[in-house]
């Protein structure tokens, strides 16, 4: 764990299936999301490849689609992996989440800060 890294919440706070928005700017935006299976969690700067200044959510905390299989950009529908953050349908197919590193210790979530 490197020192840039900050507990961001309980691994308890996000459902496991879900999201989660985290580090969030002075207007309450989240700059970053974390998405949990089970006591796996991945982590991703909350802007869409497709537009750079896009955020993915479509409302608090919800970063997935329907089935909570894939990570979803609100704007224009773009589909990620979750696990690598590879958009595999829509406008910036090929293209990636950028990820941050994310630790699960004694049951909490900690994150480097997105930049
Ligand atoms: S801004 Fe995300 S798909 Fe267009």
């Amino acid at each position: 764990m490197t020192a840039a890294m900050q507990a961001v919440c309980a691994l308890a706070d996000i459902p496991d299936g879900g999201s989660r928005g985290i580090w969030p700017n002075a207007r309450g935006q989240h700059q970053a999301f974390v998405v949990r299976q089970g006591g796996q969690v991945y982590g991703y700067v909350n802007n869409c490849p497709h537009y750079d200044r896009a955020r993915l959510g479509w409302k608090k905390d919800a970063f997935l689609n329907g089935p909570g299989d894939r990570i979803m950009c609100a704007s224009h529908g773009a589909l990620f992996r979750i696990t690598d953050g590879k958009c595999e349908i829509g406008p910036c197919i090929g293209q990636s989440l950028r990820p941050i590193a994310v630790r699960v210790r004694e049951g909490h979530v900690f994150t480097e800060p997105p930049h």
